[in-house]
């Protein structure tokens, strides 16, 4: 199935089986936002649960907190958000559809990196294994052509920006010749700068009103709470401080589903650090992440690391895990080297000092920082996207059937076990309900008695329910039941005493923490 059409699907499916609906659909709706419906929300709980845990429970030196959405006006021109959170956006004149200049510029250089790779797929065909992918790259002049346009390409990008030169950026993109993906032309308005963030106003009369803005990111509410948490849990460095919390950006292009949204949901890890070691935590962090994605199974060959070139106002390094998403590799995470960047602004703008004293060098100085920021939003569609499948089975009468099935994780499944009599009567419905009264305090569990078993089961499939746990007859016999797997579709007769560790060594974040080690 291509790309696009199966991305399609996984948006009709997470709006059928209650996962993401558009927001205000009655409405038709509000752009670039979504609810999460029954078995959504679930799932997003999962996921959020999954990342907490991993840095709180975890570690020793790392702590949660929940700080507020509306913070002083004053953080935001102190973190540089007023002045520089700015995306430079442009119009095409025929289309009237309006895009972010960069991104156009970096589809351009991906489509020419996509060439090398199919002459790189070329080569290595021809030469099989005696083919040396370094030496081909540093030689074929082809190659290096392509490369030396990608390196000044992104080199001038960099430098208009640095110097904020939007003539420049608009120049970038009539010089390299690219078009509208719409009308096909090349007739662009000029390159204006964006501010992201929404306002709103703090105060009942509204002429007395301050401005104040919804946060754009959740670090800001980690760094003025810095010296709260350290002073009142006597943290010592390194020590980190973890919030999963709402941001807002009014995105210029807001597109793919949940992918960029304007109201959207991050979890973000500040780790405060000796200076001089950045370098150390900054490997230290990129690496434990990729382990935290690649221990989903999702499949490791989805996700890759991507340096960034253009670097944010508060950055040393940023590298993005990239993902592998039904569009394309995009951005899944960010691991920023911050610097003392934010505290010391906040310092400056506060007035009030934010220091730690070093015991072992016995003096005092602002933090360096490592951030680890993933939105839960995206997380969620990768999750959701590489999950989603649509077997062909054959029957038992021979004919093709088709099974949609999410094979989420098991400890990010939204339920974990369903409970089905194979019929109502004959005290096999009393008997499921007794089941289920045991299992629902330690699992999320799904009581279903209606239509035929097989429907019922593929219901499950459908929202990625690990277990089924079918009660009949033999079971009010001999306290057995069936259970099926989701994944490989085999019943096994269990006895029902057995059912709860048999579900929890599937389902346990247990399975996925170890892999962490
Ligand atoms: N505190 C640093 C920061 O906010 P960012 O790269 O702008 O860095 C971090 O955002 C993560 O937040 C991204 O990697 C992405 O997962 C998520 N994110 C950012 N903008 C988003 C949007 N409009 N919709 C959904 N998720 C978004």
């Amino acid at each position: 199935m291509a790309n696009a059409d199966k991305f399609k699907k996984v948006i009709a499916h997470a709006k059928e089986y209650g996962f993401v609906f558009q927001s205000s659909e009655i409405y038709d709706g509000l752009s670039a936002v979504y609810d999460y419906g029954q078995n959504g929300s679930e799932l997003k709980n999962n996921i959020k649960r999954y990342w907490l845990d991993s840095m709180v429970k975890l570690h020793e030196n790392i702590v949660g907190i929940d700080s507020a959405i509306f913070m002083h006006p004053t953080v935001w021109k102190a973190s540089g958000h007023v002045g520089a959170f700015n995306d430079p956006l442009i119009d095409n004149k025929d289309s009237k559809k309006r895009y972010r200049a960069d991104v156009l510029i970096e589809d351009f250089v991906e489509k020419i990196n996509i060439k090398i790779k199919k002459d790189i797929a070329k080569a290595k065909k021809r030469f099989g294994d005696a083919f040396d992918e370094k030496e081909f790259r540093s030689t074929n002049g082809r190659i290096l052509d392509r490369q030396k346009k990608i390196d000044e390409i992104l080199l001038r990008f960099k430098t208009a920006m640095e110097k904020e030169d939007l003539a420049d950026v608009k120049q970038i993109i009539i010089d390299n010749g690219i078009i509208c993906p719409v009308s096909g032309s090349k007739n662009w308005t000029d390159v204006r700068q964006f501010n992201l963030m929404f306002d709103t106003k703090l105060g009942s009369v509204s002429e007395e009103a301050d401005v104040i803005y919804l946060r754009p990111e959740t670090a800001q509410g980690i760094f003025v709470n810095y010296l709260n948490v350290q002073k009142t849990g006597r943290m010592k460095l390194p020590f980190g401080i973890a919030q999963i919390g709402k941001a807002f950006r009014n995105e210029i292009v807001a597109r793919q589903f949940i992918f960029r949204m304007r109201e959207f949901e991050q979890m973000e890890m500040q780790f405060f650090i000796r200076p001089g070691e950045e370098d150390k935590w900054f490997e230290y962090w990129k690496s434990l992440r990729m382990k935290w994605h690649e221990a989903l199974g999702l499949g490791k060959e989805k996700y890759r690391f991507h340096d960034h070139e253009n670097l944010a106002h508060y950055a040393k390094a940023a590298t993005d895990i990239e993902f592998d998403f039904p569009f394309g590799f995009k951005e899944l995470e960010g691991i920023h080297s911050r610097t003392d960047f934010d505290l010391s602004q906040h310092q400056e703008f506060s007035g009030k000092k934010l220091q730690y004293f070093d015991p072992e060098l016995n003096k005092s100085y602002v933090p360096y920082v490592i951030e680890t920021s993933i939105g839960v939003d995206r997380m969620f569609l990768t999750v959701l996207a590489t999950s989603f499948e649509e077997e062909e089975i054959k029957k038992e009468n021979g004919k093709i059937e088709t099974r949609t099935v999410l094979r989420i994780p098991p400890a990010l499944a939204p339920i974990k076990a369903a409970i089905l009599p194979l019929m109502k009567k004959d005290g096999l419905a009393e008997k499921a309900r007794e089941i289920l009264d045991d299992l629902k305090y330690d699992f999320n569990c799904q009581y279903e008695e209606k239509d035929s078993i097989g429907k019922r089961y593929r219901r499950q499939d459908a929202i990625g329910t690990p277990y089924c746990i079918t009660v009949d007859h033999q079971t009010l016999e001999d306290e057995t039941v069936t259970i099926r797997e989701r994944d490989t579709m085999q019943q096994e007769r269990v006895e029902i005493r057995k059912l709860s560790s048999i579900i929890d060594g599937k389902v346990n974040f247990k399975n996925l923490f170890k892999k962490l080690r």
